[in-house]
């Protein structure tokens, strides 16, 4: 059986480190990695929209020799026919020698694994969990605190549906002493099986408002998210919602000083372009640490040590 990542848990604490890591060996030392995957292939099957995540994946793969193929829009593959996903992966699996696969069904990754003959990484499945989102956090974070624990961390905006939410709460639930304030609004609340399994059954303290204002001058990290228009049943809702949460530089006035500002992007609203130029704004260094980490992550699937 092949390894997939299909959940964050899927790796170990101790491997997560490992790939912090490498990566920060990749950043340090391109050169020894260029052509670390020479003749291998990385296949991106996006069956939902992606910038940043499609284009990291098959730039790391680029950068370690080897190559890609795939699509970006399932309409242009045999879906748009009626193949089911498992059919289109064990066709996908004779081709390349890793896939990365993004569906808008939650558990469509976790199908497909078993369908296929090389590891599967989960790019995202719906509402649910964005495993290598997770990895470019924490990586970030890193960076950013030198450390993975004993912080306190924000998490403001759509937690019902941001699936990166779901999988940073459950990373860093296996970190010491991190305590989690979750803001929302009242109709986007982490979803109660998150808090159960990540939160409540290991006793991890949360504090839980719809006020971001008055939790902003706790925080040393505050993972700002988009309100996720596209899982919504409606749309009165999502205009009612939209910008429950805008932040400026006014309300980063309380903020610590060494408070580091997070956003997997894409970001509609909910950060003003301002705060780009605010050395706490650190989303746009968390774009190229994502390159960096799937680096690591494609070397580790496909066990090839540098
Ligand atoms: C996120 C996603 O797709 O879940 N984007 C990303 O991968 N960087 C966040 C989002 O779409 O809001």
């Amino acid at each position: 059986m092949p390894r997939n990542i299909i959940d964050i848990t899927d790796l170990t604490v101790a491997e997560i480190d490992q790939l912090i890591a490498t990566a920060e060996d990749i950043v340090a030392h391109p050169a020894k990695y260029q052509d670390a995957c020479a003749h291998k292939q990385l296949a991106t099957l996006f069956f939902e929209p992606s910038t940043r995540t499609r284009l990291s994946f098959e730039s790391a793969m680029l950068s370690l020799g080897g190559s890609t193929l795939g699509f970006s829009d399932a309409m242009n593959s045999s879906t748009s026919k009626g193949e089911t996903v498992g059919d289109t992966i064990h066709t996908v699996s004779c081709y390349a020698d890793i896939i990365a696969m993004r569906h808008p069904k939650e558990g469509a990754p976790y199908a497909a694994a078993q369908f296929s003959e090389v590891p599967i990484i989960n790019a995202g499945d719906g509402g649910h969990n964005h495993p290598t989102q997770t990895l470019t956090d924490l990586l970030t974070i890193h960076r950013e605190k030198n450390r993975l624990d004993n912080f306190t961390i924000g998490f403001c905006g759509d937690l019902k549906f941001g699936r990166t939410v779901h999988s940073l709460v459950n990373a860093l639930s296996r970190y010491e002493n991190i305590h989690f304030v979750l803001v929302s609004p009242l109709e986007l609340k982490l979803p109660r099986y998150v808090k159960e399994e990540a939160l409540k059954k290991r006793g991890i303290p949360y504090t839980q408002t719809t006020d971001l204002e008055s939790v902003i001058p706790q925080l040393d990290i505050l993972y700002m998210t988009r309100v996720q228009k596209e899982r919504f049943f409606n749309e009165e809702e999502y205009l009612r919602l939209k910008d429950s949460y805008v932040l400026t530089p006014e309300k980063l006035a309380s903020a610590k000083e060494s408070l580091s500002i997070l956003h997997p992007l894409p970001r509609v609203n909910e950060i003003s372009v301002a705060v780009d130029k605010d050395p706490r704004a650190a989303y746009w260094k968390q774009v190229k640490n994502g390159k960096y980490i799937r680096m690591a992550l494609i070397l580790k699937l496909l066990g090839i040590e540098v």
